[in-house]
């Protein structure tokens, strides 16, 4: 299978910015690999890098272990989908499409077959001849995708492609694209700012900060094994405690908080001292008041907001912080109330409870954000 990209210590500096710093990944073939930061992290850059618009400082780029850095763009057999589709609005869906076409050496017949077929694949069948200006958002979307495939790129790199788009379309056309992705079995390199898209639509999920990758790894891993806070805060809503570490019991992290105890199963439980542990708000369990049992935390309700699918309960707890929780609509009527000033027991499982080592990184305000440089695996 062909389409694996690999990038050994990719470097680029723009003058005294340093966009990209040394990151290493491999994107196996056929693959849906996101690449997920906040803005300026250097994820266009990289991109930019992989297609051929922007020459690297350091390092290397392999496309199936062929090092393409003396390879001009238009022969890397790689195309990009950006997020301003740029169509050419005289021209209609089929001439748009056919456009990259006319480089290669097709009669009209073969030209106009390739373009039927790509037109199909994105749901577009019958718009051959509207005009690009006469398109939604979504269907511009669809022919910008079909004039990159078209080409047939062994490696499909995707700047935000969905960003433009409103909220409902864009979750359509994410489970459109990713079922189109495992049907041709090319390799998406995808970028967002967007945590729910990477998690939905990705096989893996690169998490980048300033210009180097945090945690590579499947949609899960990221999520549930977040290696730093900046993963675990980035990748969704993550209650942080401060905590004190003071020994272990059983192999768990035995976490204080005032004057309550809590075992803690997942991350650093090896750290002690002052630290944070971290829980996801669906991983909180919600008991009345005074429920007895170990790793148990008093707290008063301050806001419940019902959601629909689900509720979001923003609970006090002991020590002034406040956690959220989230509770699934079951359908049933909750057993007891929810009303601000209720008085709960919270529950935090031990195989929830994720030790984290506090960030190396400085504290705003330092010169030019400089940072040590993150253990990457
Ligand atoms: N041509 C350039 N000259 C100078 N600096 C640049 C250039 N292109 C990008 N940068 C800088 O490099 C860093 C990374 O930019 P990049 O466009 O890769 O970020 P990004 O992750 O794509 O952000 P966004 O989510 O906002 O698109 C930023 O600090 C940016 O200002
Ligand atoms: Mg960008």
């Amino acid at each position: 299978m062909q389409g694996e990209v690999r990038l050994e210590e990719l470097t680029k500096k723009f003058g005294d910015v340093v966009a990209v710093d040394g990151i290493d990944v491999q994107m196996p073939p056929g693959e849906f690999f996101t690449m997920l930061g906040p803005s300026g992290c250097g994820k266009t850059t990289t991109l930019r890098m992989i297609a051929g618009f922007e020459r690297p400082t350091a390092g290397r780029i392999l496309l199936d272990e062929t090092d393409v850095a003396q390879v001009p763009a238009h022969r890397r057999n790689v195309n990009t989908v950006f997020q301003s589709y740029a169509l050419f609005p005289h021209l209609d869906v089929a001439g748009n499409v056919a456009f990259g076409l006319k480089y290669r050496r097709l009669t009209k017949q073969e030209q106009r077959l390739q373009v039927k077929e790509v037109l199909e694949l994105v749901q577009l069948a019958g718009f051959e001849r509207r005009k690009a200006s006469q398109l939604s958002g979504g269907q511009q979307q669809r022919v910008a995708l079909a004039r990159a495939l078209v080409l047939a790129p062994r490696v499909l790199l995707l700047d935000e492609p969905l960003g433009a788009l409103d909220a409902r379309l864009r979750r359509d056309l994410q489970v459109e694209l990713k079922a189109l992705q495992r049907d041709i079995g090319v390799t998406f390199v995808f970028v967002t700012h967007d945590q729910e898209e990477a998690l939905t639509m990705s096989d893996r999920v690169a998490v980048m900060r300033d210009g180097r990758v945090e945690q590579a790894g499947s949609p899960r891993e990221v999520y549930e094994e977040p290696r730093t806070m900046f993963v675990a805060d980035f990748l969704g809503v993550s209650n942080l405690l401060e905590v004190d570490a003071v020994g272990e019991e059983h192999s768990r992290c035995v976490l204080r908080l005032g004057d309550r105890t809590f075992l803690a199963e997942q991350g650093e439980t090896d750290a002690r001292g002052k630290l944070k542990a971290m829980i996801r708000p669906e991983r909180i369990g919600v008991e009345p008041h005074g429920a007895p049992g170990d790793n148990r935390l008093p707290g008063m309700v301050e806001r419940a907001v019902f959601l629909g699918g689900s509720y979001e309960i923003h609970v006090r707890v002991l020590g002034g912080e406040m956690l959220k929780v989230a509770m699934t609509n079951e359908g049933n009527p909750l057993t007891f109330g929810l009303e601000q000033g209720t008085p709960v027991t919270l529950y935090l499982p031990p195989d929830a409870l994720r030790v984290l080592r506090p960030d190396p990184e400085p504290d705003a305000g330092d010169e030019e954000g400089q940072t040590a440089p993150a253990a990457v695996a």
